[in-house]
């Protein structure tokens, strides 16, 4: 098992480059064996969420080369069968292979997918809209077969403003007969990169980013050539490490507009931020003000920030407020972080975070990714020299490329070991 090693008390310094956006890469992977010839993404980060899905488009038979921040699918070569449940269940972005095997193949087996335990994250909605364009689905056990004769498009309202179900239905829809209409579709920035791919492909969508998105089939996806977004989520991350341990931290190749709610709240907090084009300066707050937030599908607050951002309130003076809106179980942090000094109550899906509370090193555990996170945050500012041992780093792995080397390039205290 992956342990972090962090000391507590640097000031951090300098910048941080932000890589390619975790969540439109792991549907743009999958959604490359649409393809009828060879598709090169670029700014793909390095993490083991990525080494998972190839390994799975490997198995279909897919030729995968990674060559630094590219890959190179060829899926001329790819087959279709079922998924093996120890490669499904790595991780939650495994699903995007329903929708991309129904809309090439007609037919996909596959078990539920994996990923963090932070509520029950049922695919229902997903399912849904697979049978309004024509699918019927077995379950045996945990698995999935969803079969199709023919894929016709259909209109498809989502209950919830789903990521997944979004992106999932505009990759079974892409190649249907007619025109899909997701009403209630979700607006996050990975949807519109994705929707950009897929119309690089030579697919017809329209509306991504919008409530209303529309498909119309196409016959045939050519080869292309991808850019990934920058990851909104990591650069929030390091914003907020900057608010809370640095003095002047520069986080470049980001889109300021993709995280608009976090600035605000930021700044709101009393945080002096200096806005760039594609980069922000986060300088070092005389004082930290308390904040109410409420995590919502986007442009609101990000429920991936709202860990991090809780480390954040710990340090602000009085009492500051979360509410989780997206999902039920997402505090298995606080636990953690109350060993460390945090003085956090909650309440179902409520916290209260009372603050400032000193943090001390202690030896805690990342529940999930985003909790890991949370570990980090804390564990810097952790009392001068007290050290932090974070266990089930593998969590924070799958998400932060590089973490180690970024943050140690800014002063940061922090190495790996196995334990
Ligand atoms: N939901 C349903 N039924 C469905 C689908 C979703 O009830 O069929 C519920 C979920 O249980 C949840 C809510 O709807 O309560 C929102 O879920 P959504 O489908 O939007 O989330 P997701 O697609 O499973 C993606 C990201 C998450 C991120 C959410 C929200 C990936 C692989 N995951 O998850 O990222 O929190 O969107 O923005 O893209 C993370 O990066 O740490 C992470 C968890």
């Amino acid at each position: 098992m992956k342990a972090l090693k962090i000391q507590g008390g640097k000031e951090l310094k300098g910048t941080i480059r932000i890589s390619g956006a975790k969540n439109s890469s792991v549907a743009l992977i999958p959604a490359a064996i649409l393809s009828d010839d060879v598709v090169t993404i670029c700014n793909v980060p390095e993490i083991t969420d990525i080494d998972a899905l190839s390994d799975i488009l490997e198995y279909l038979k897919a030729d995968v080369k990674r060559a630094s921040e590219s890959i190179v699918i060829d899926p001329k070569t790819s087959i279709n069968r079922p998924i093996p449940t120890n490669m499904a269940q790595k991780l939650r972005a495994s699903y995007y292979f329903m929708g991309a095997l129904l809309g090439k193949y007609k037919h996909v087996e596959m078990s539920f997918p994996g990923g963090c335990s932070i509520g029950a994250r049922p695919i229902n909605l997903h399912l849904k809209g697979f049978e309004a364009l024509g699918a019927k689905i077995t379950q045996n056990d945990n698995v999935y077969i969803v079969d199709a004769e023919e894929l016709k498009g259909a209109n498809i309202y989502l209950d919830i403003a789903s990521v997944g179900a979004t992106i999932n239905i505009m990759l079974a829809a892409v190649k249907a007969k007619g025109t899909t209409i997701i009403d209630n579709a979700a607006k996050e920035p990975e949807i519109v990169n994705v929707a950009t791919f897929l119309n690089n492909m030579g697919a017809r969508i329209t509306g991504a980013g919008t409530s209303e998105i529309r498909i119309k089939g196409v016959d045939k996806l050519n080869g292309c050539f991808h850019e990934v977004i920058p990851d909104r989520i990591e650069a929030g991350t390091y914003m907020i490490i900057a608010a809370l341990a640095g003095n002047n931290v520069k986080i470049d190749n980001i889109i300021p507009e993709h995280l608009e709610a976090l600035t605000s709240k930021l700044a709101e907090i009393g945080v002096p931020i200096e806005m760039g084009m594609d980069y922000v300066i986060i300088k070092k707050p005389q004082s930290y003000k308390p904040v109410n937030i409420k995590t919502l599908v986007f442009p609101g607050f990000p429920t991936d920030l709202q860990q991090p951002f809780s480390v954040l309130l710990t340090q602000c003076n009085g009492k500051s407020t979360i509410e989780e809106t997206i999902y039920e179980n997402r505090f298995m942090h606080v636990p953690e972080l109350e060993k460390m000094g945090a003085n956090i109550k909650v309440s179902g899906t409520k916290a209260t975070v009372y603050g400032p509370t000193k943090l001390s090193g202690s030896t805690v555990t990342a529940t999930d990714l985003r909790a890991g996170a949370a570990m980090v945050c804390a564990a810097l500012i952790a009392e001068s020299g007290e050290e932090t041992i974070i266990t089930n780093a593998e969590h924070i792995l799958r998400g932060y490329e590089s973490i180690v080397e970024k943050l140690s390039d800014i002063g940061a205290k922090i190495r790996i070991i196995e334990i």
